[in-house]
């Protein structure tokens, strides 16, 4: 049985996923109460199926959970049709793909000044660190200046997001869930006043486009608002710090795969960064909730039930990709399912995919000869699964 919790399963979770593919259907895990689709065909079916939601569990006791389960309940990726509907269209026009592309410029600007700090930083101590000074401080200002967080809050982005997603772990500990309501006030908060104040001067950012949107001559009401930046302002970065260290990670121990982009690291970016994804997913462990009786793989999950979609484990599907336990960089077709799939696919995938394919050549050509310097440190946890530091030398 597998254990969630357990640092080794963490460390390595494929060859646990791998045997449990080997059942063939959705297997019941009784210490989670989920079933687990571990195979690409089953995790796949289960984010599309539509009598499959994504229903929140409101966190007891209410008063002292308020506004971490509204931050939730009221959000895009928490909610289902026609609320869902109604949220996603709302943000399309920003995420989609021309927009994003429009954003290049600027990403190219502040890779470069991170290059820059980096410089420094090798100057004076010959190593740097990739996620910290690098992976994490790229899609948190982008995903900020998108929405217009102003520069000298930045900091509070992470630290604020971090207490959040930590709660989505298997048994979060008494002092995580005090982080996460304290964050959540905090973060509620600031978001609530930053839009009050964009209402009366409205700038090019999403917050202010959104505070001013009338959608089908009905506004969004300020909960699902603020909830929904929260939410865009976390997933805007996680799991991007993430994605990118551990793909990362992977390509500096495969001497073949680095030289290979080293040769060619703007023609080979796009493939690489989707095998990053596949390869070592950064999230690996959506649950959904059946609204009705509903067949998966063979197995029926009854109305109420709940089924975990486990795509880090999908992405490395033997029936699907060849030598799935092999990084290869070039490969295409590449049907990961990293960014999930149906109508909660990742609608910030293609400002992921963006970012990653400009920082991640600039960084290989600055720095051809990089090495990890010590052994990679990682976050705790396997929902979202990561690193905290990754030392290197140049
Ligand atoms: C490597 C980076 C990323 C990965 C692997 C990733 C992955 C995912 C996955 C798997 C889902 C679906 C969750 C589910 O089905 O329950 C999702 C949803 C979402 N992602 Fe991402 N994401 C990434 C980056 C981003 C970025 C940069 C943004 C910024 C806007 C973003 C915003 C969202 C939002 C708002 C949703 C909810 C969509 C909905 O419910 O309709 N993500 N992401």
């Amino acid at each position: 049985m597998i254990d969630f919790e357990n640092p080794n399963f963490i460390e390595n979770p494929y060859p646990a996923l791998a045997e449990l593919r080997k059942q063939g259907r959705p297997v019941w895990h009784e210490p989670t109460k989920l079933f687990l689709a571990a195979t690409y065909q089953d995790a796949n079916a289960v984010l599309r199926n539509r009598s499959l939601g994504r229903i929140f569990k409101p966190k007891e006791p209410h008063e002292t959970w308020d506004t971490f389960n509204w931050l939730h309940s009221d959000s895009l990726l928490d909610s289902e049709p026609p609320k869902h509907t109604r949220l996603r269209s709302l943000l399309v026009k920003a995420f989609n793909k021309n927009k994003i592309e429009s954003l290049r410029p600027d990403v190219e600007r502040l890779t470069q000044d991170l290059l820059d700090k980096i410089d420094i930083k090798l100057e004076q101590t010959g190593t740097f660190d990739v996620i910290g000074d690098f992976a994490e401080p790229l899609p948190v200002k982008v995903i900020a200046a998108l929405l217009g967080f102003p520069d000298e809050d930045e900091h509070l982005l992470r630290p604020w997001s971090q207490a959040i997603v930590k709660m989505y772990e298997v048994n979060p500990s008494e002092q995580t869930q005090l982080e996460a309501q304290t964050a959540s006030q905090e973060f509620a908060d600031y978001v609530r006043h930053l839009m009050e104040e964009r209402k009366q001067n409205p700038g090019t950012d999403l917050i202010s486009d959104l505070a001013a949107v009338e959608e089908d001559g009905q506004k969004l009401n300020a909960q699902e608002l603020i909830a929904t930046c929260v939410l865009l302002l976390n997933a805007g970065h996680e799991a991007s710090v993430n994605g990118f260290g551990n793909g990362f990670v992977a390509l500096m121990q495969r001497d073949d795969q680095l030289q290979l982009l080293r040769n060619n690291p703007y023609e080979l970016a796009a493939t690489t960064v989707d095998e990053f994804i596949r390869f070592d997913a950064p999230l690996h462990l959506f649950e959904r909730t059946a609204t009705a009786d509903v067949e998966i793989g063979g197995v029926t999950i009854k109305e109420g039930q709940k089924i975990a979609s486990l795509l880090g484990s999908a992405n490395r599907d033997e029936t699907v990709f060849e030598n799935p336990t092999e990084m290869d960089i070039t490969r295409d077709p590449n049907p990961q399912i990293g960014f999930g799939a149906g109508i909660h696919f990742c609608i910030g995938a293609p400002l992921a995919r963006m970012e990653m394919t400009t920082s991640l050549p600039a960084l290989i050509e600055k720095y051809p000869n990089m090495k990890l310097a010590a052994d990679p440190i990682r976050r705790p946890g396997f929902v979202l699964r990561g690193y905290e530091s990754v030392i290197v030398s140049a």
